[in-house]
């Protein structure tokens, strides 16, 4: 009783969690699986943010745990290989009407595969499941690599954050996508 009760008034607070459904997906003839991340995932999160981020990881064990446990609707989801490696994970959260992207990464390993382009896809959906006006998120200045990808899906440059990256003061770009409201 008490669980409907506190999972009621998360609802009225926050809003919906839409349930993800476990999928296989298909890539360059390469089966995967895409799922929900769960706590034990977290380590290799961490690993695989150091592939990515020359050694630098971002994000923290807590950090993850918290988002992946928060009562605000979110999503955060990843890409395993048949050999149980996690390829890439993106996360979103709510946040009025926008979903906001708060972490993407994809091995490097398994970049240019489309697998960014995949899981950007799904945030998406899950937005328009939510109701969400736009999809949004902030990028590293000089990555400009992501920011083409980000372009070619049809994100566009909202202002810049001064200052954004804490470890080195780096700029940020604030990228927003405008959804077709249903
Ligand atoms: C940014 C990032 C998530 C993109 O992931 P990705 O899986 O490489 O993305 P995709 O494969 O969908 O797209 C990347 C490029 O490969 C191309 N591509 C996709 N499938 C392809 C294929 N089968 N053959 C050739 N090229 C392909 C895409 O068109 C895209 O080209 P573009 O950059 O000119 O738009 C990844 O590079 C990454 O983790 N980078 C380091 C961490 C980071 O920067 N995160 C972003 C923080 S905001």
């Amino acid at each position: 009783m008490l669980k409907k009760f506190s999972g009621l008034v998360k609802t009225v607070l926050y809003g919906k969690q839409v349930p993800f459904s476990e999928k296989l997906i298909e890539l360059q003839g390469d089966e995967h699986l895409m799922r929900k991340i769960i706590d034990r995932d977290i380590k290799e999160l961490i690993a695989l943010e150091r592939d990515v981020y020359f050694g630098e990881t971002p994000w923290t064990k807590s950090a993850f745990l918290s988002e992946i446990h928060s009562p605000i609707p979110h999503l955060y989801i990843c890409i395993v290989t048949k050999q149980a490696e996690i390829a890439g994970f993106i996360g979103s959260r709510l946040i009025g009407n926008d979903t906001h992207i708060t972490n993407i990464a994809v091995g490097t390993a398994f970049q240019n595969r489309g697998m960014g382009k995949l899981l950007i896809d799904e945030v998406e959906n899950f937005a328009i499941m939510n109701d969400c006006a736009t999809l949004s998120l902030e990028v590293r200045l000089s990555n400009t690599d992501a920011q083409r990808l980000y372009r070619r899906l049809g994100f566009s440059a909202r202002n810049i954050q001064k200052n954004y990256y804490t470890e080195d003061n780096e700029d940020a770009l604030d990228m927003i996508k405008h959804l077709e409201v249903r």
